[in-house]
């Protein structure tokens, strides 16, 4: 096992303060969702969580230390965490994926395992999470590039992740959810879907984009220029030697249409998990399908809702209400 590094490892509890400028607001016990109601989360220190994630391996994080050449892949969820998952692990074996190994197994999920299973895992680690910030592991210096993990950050226009949570949690019976869109708008747009507040998770990582060990991306970019993308990771990683050649396999097995058909990428070893009839783990990969499910008043309500939240904290990202997407460069 390769040794660690000394880093220290306390946590940046920024968000859990009220005072915090990333906290929503808006989001409190009271916010007149009735726990009964939602899907049948986990919940710890005041948020919903998948019923996979349980509270004790969160409390456990706590005590998780950092090492020097770790690398996290963070994201709210469905925000493209596998497409990026995807991309880190081709860059960091010459375009090739490890023979039959499931990308979960490459790269584990972090808040589904105990500290104490986490400490022994081989360096380098790559890990991914969709922890709110001040919940990932991270050391009390985060801006240098030798001596701190990395930390990649994708994020999705909230609409789109909305819509995409809707379908991932009525599709999987461990969520016992049956309600419709109009149910779900509103338990997201309170933050209380899984992971809280989506504008808060954005908000903590967006406002330290311009630390050299963090980068974020966007899953507009990442639809509008992939080889830009990789090349991006591949430079932040400091993957010196991957050639124009293997810059071209990452991309193209990082299509939609290359990693919909690829076992080790594709979850369909979750599928016996899925209600019968629902929608598969690549369900549409699109920018923009929030259209064909938000009402107009939905949509207004959204962009109100985002607009308060960009004003009050500043530096947000543009606003995703154009329905444009951003750059995050
Ligand atoms: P949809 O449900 O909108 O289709 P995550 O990995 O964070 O759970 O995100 C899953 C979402 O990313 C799904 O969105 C999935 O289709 C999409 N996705 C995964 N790989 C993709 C790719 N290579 N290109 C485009 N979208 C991709």
């Amino acid at each position: 096992m390769a040794e660690r590094s000394s880093s220290d490892s306390s946590l940046a509890l920024s968000e859990s303060d009220p005072t915090s400028p990333c906290t929503d607001a808006s989001v409190s016990p009271t916010a007149g969702l009735e726990q009964e109601w939602l899907p049948n989360y986990n919940t710890y220190d005041g948020k919903n969580f998948p019923p996979l994630v349980r509270p004790e391996n969160l409390d456990s994080l706590k005590r998780c230390k950092t090492r020097s050449d770790d690398v996290f892949v963070c994201t709210y969820s469905k925000s493209g965490t596998t497409w990026m998952q995807h991309i880190v692990r081709l860059l960091k074996n010459n375009g090739q994926t490890e023979s039959d190994q499931a990308i979960v197994n490459v790269i584990p999920f972090l808040e589904e395992y105990h500290v104490d299973n986490i400490d022994l895992w081989t360096s380098p680690r790559t890990m991914k999470c969709h922890l709110p910030h001040h919940m990932v592991p991270q050391p009390s210096s985060m801006d240098e590039t030798a001596s701190s993990p990395k930390y990649i950050y994708a994020m999705r226009d909230p609409r789109d992740v909305a819509v995409s949570l809707f379908y991932h949690t009525r599709a999987f019976e461990k969520y016992e959810f049956t309600g419709d869109w109009n149910d779900f708008f509103h338990i997201f747009l309170n933050g209380k879907a899984e992971y809280g507040s989506w504008f808060e998770h954005v908000c903590g990582w967006w406002q330290r984009r311009h630390y050299r060990n963090v980068l974020v991306v966007s899953y507009e970019e990442m639809q509008q220029d992939l080889r830009q993308v990789v090349c991006k990771v591949a430079s932040f990683l400091n993957l010196a030697n991957v050639t124009d050649s293997v810059i071209d396999q990452v991309v193209a097995k990082s299509s939609f249409s290359a990693m919909r058909v690829d076992k080790t990428a594709n979850y369909s070893w979750d599928d016996q998990y899925r209600r019968p009839g629902h929608v598969p783990f690549f369900r549409k990969g699109q920018v923009g399908d929030w259209t064909n499910h938000f009402t107009a008043e939905q949509a207004r309500e959204f962009d109100a809702v985002y607009r308060r939240f960009a004003e009050r904290v500043g530096d947000f990202p543009e606003c995703y209400c154009s329905g444009a997407g951003v750059a995050t460069s």
